[in-house]
């Protein structure tokens, strides 16, 4: 919006157009679900037993013949090369750094599947802050705003973030097909741990402060794992 009013304001009093500095967000690319574990390795861990992990192998061949029968889907046919199934089962496809078909295959393998990035945000900006943040708060027991992490493009909305693949149009297993495919954030978000959805939760020391903050974070950092830092 800013950038077609100012549009608007150089064609009224023509200015010389300037481009505007890019921020950290427009700036920020996929990193892949292994540069984020190196520091969150309980998070890691447990992500990597959850169906999103996972979800690159529904487009092999054979894996769930009923529900692709029932989608129209071929089940015999190869989808992991197709490029509309790849944006709901891989990370950041079509995005800069992100999932492509034609990455080296260790590159490949870690975006493959719905990584930390799928629901947190294209990392190699905000991840800087953390460790940056971390360092900071160690010395001096101070934290860092939150808004920081969003201007360097994390993302704090999940629902946002579910919705783009769950219940979306172009899913070939939403609601419209089966009613058991809708989508109820409220219910999903718990799913959390093995054979589940979201990883487990570990507690926070407390490195972020201020808004934004997720309205359920209160609740699952209550029954957060402690995690013996
Ligand atoms: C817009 C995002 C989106 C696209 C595009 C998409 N999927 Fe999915 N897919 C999902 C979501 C979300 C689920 C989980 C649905 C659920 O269980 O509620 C899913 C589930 C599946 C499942 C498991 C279904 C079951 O009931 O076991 C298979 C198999 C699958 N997708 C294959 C594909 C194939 C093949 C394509 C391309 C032709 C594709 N998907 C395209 C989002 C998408
Ligand atoms: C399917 C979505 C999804 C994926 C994938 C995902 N997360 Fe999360 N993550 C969440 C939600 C929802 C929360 C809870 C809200 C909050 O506290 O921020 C959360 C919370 C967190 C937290 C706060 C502490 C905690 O344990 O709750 C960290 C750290 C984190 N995730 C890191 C990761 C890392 C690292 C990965 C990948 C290895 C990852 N997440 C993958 C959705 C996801
Ligand atoms: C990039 C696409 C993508 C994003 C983003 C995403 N999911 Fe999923 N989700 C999938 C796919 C694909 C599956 C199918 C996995 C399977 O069937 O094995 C799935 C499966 C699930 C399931 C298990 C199937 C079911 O309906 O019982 C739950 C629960 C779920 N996701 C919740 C969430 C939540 C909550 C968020 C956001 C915090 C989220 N997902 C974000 C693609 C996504
Ligand atoms: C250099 C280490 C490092 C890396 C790499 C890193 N993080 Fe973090 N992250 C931290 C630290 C430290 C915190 C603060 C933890 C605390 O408060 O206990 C944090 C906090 C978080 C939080 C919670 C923020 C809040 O609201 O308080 C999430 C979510 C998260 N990281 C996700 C990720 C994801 C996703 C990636 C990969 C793109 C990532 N991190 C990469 C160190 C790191």
């Amino acid at each position: 919006m800013k950038r077609i009013a100012f549009a608007a304001v150089v064609a009224a009093f023509g200015l010389a157009p300037v481009s505007f500095p890019a921020t950290a967000a427009d700036n920020a690319t996929y990193e892949s679900a292994k540069v984020c574990a190196k520091c969150h390795d309980q998070e890691g861990d447990s992500w990597a037993t959850t169906v999103h992990a996972k979800a690159f192998d529904l487009l092999k061949p054979q894996v769930r013949p009923d529900a692709k029968i029932k989608a129209k889907l071929d089940p015999a046919k190869d989808y992991t090369q197709d490029t509309v199934c790849l944006s709901c089962h891989t990370t950041g496809y079509g995005e800069p750094g992100g999932y492509s078909p034609a990455m080296p295959p260790v590159q490949a393998k870690a975006l493959a599947g719905v990584g930390c990035e799928s629901c947190h945000g294209a990392g190699s900006e905000y991840k800087k802050e953390h460790g940056d943040a971390e360092t900071k708060f160690k010395r001096g027991g101070e934290a860092t705003r939150r808004m920081d992490l969003v201007k360097a493009g994390q993302n704090f909305d999940y629902e946002k973030a579910c919705l783009k693949c769950h219940n979306a149009p172009a899913s070939p297993f939403n609601a419209l097909l089966d009613p058991k495919y809708a989508f109820d954030f409220a219910a999903a978000v718990h799913s959390s741990g093995k054979g589940k959805a979201i990883h487990d939760h570990f507690k926070l020391m407390g490195v972020f402060s201020g808004d934004p903050i997720p309205a359920l974070r209160e609740e699952l950092q209550k029954n957060a794992i402690e995690s013996g830092q």
